[in-house]
């Protein structure tokens, strides 16, 4: 008997989270676009960052791939919903892969989901150069131990 998927993978399939587009226009919003070459598979995750903050506020996909591929998506718009740029660039697909349960064949659907947020990452990255300067400077200096005090302590 052929095994099928697992429940979370259904779930996700028959209740995608967060299906949709936003405007690739908008200077806030950070667009992915990756493909799978083993299969042709393509998705779609578009981010919405906060300046403020600069976590991520609002998360859309669109993917022309299997039920994993879409599973992996729909959790990962969950997952990095409120992360920072920097926690959501760290996701990795064994990540998404493990909470799913995907079998090792269907492990390049949930690489699919970590292309795709790098992808929308680095667009956004692009297209607000200097955000990243000074979202590195702001992790530096709350590090203790860049701080010579703390350093000679
Ligand atoms: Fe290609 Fe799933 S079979 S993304």
């Amino acid at each position: 008997a052929r095994r099928g998927y697992h429940e979370k993978v259904l779930d996700h399939y028959s209740r995608p989270r967060n299906v949709g587009s936003m405007d690739k226009k908008d200077v806030d919003v950070g667009t992915g676009l990756v493909g799978a070459p083993a299969c042709g598979d393509v998705m779609k995750l578009q981010i919405r960052v906060d300046p403020e903050t600069n976590k991520i506020s609002e998360v859309k996909f669109k993917t022309f791939g299997c039920g994993s591929a879409i599973a992996s998506s729909s959790y990962l718009t969950e997952l990095v919903r409120g992360m920072s740029l920097d926690d959501a660039g760290q996701v990795k697909n064994t990540e998404i892969a493990k909470e799913l349960c995907l079998p090792p064949v269907k492990l390049h659907c949930s690489m699919l989901a970590e292309d795709a947020i790098k992808s929308a990452i680095s667009d956004y990255y692009t297209k607000n150069p200097k955000v990243k300067a000074t979202d590195l400077a702001g992790t530096a200096a709350q590090m203790p131990s860049a701080t010579p005090e703390a350093a000679t302590a």
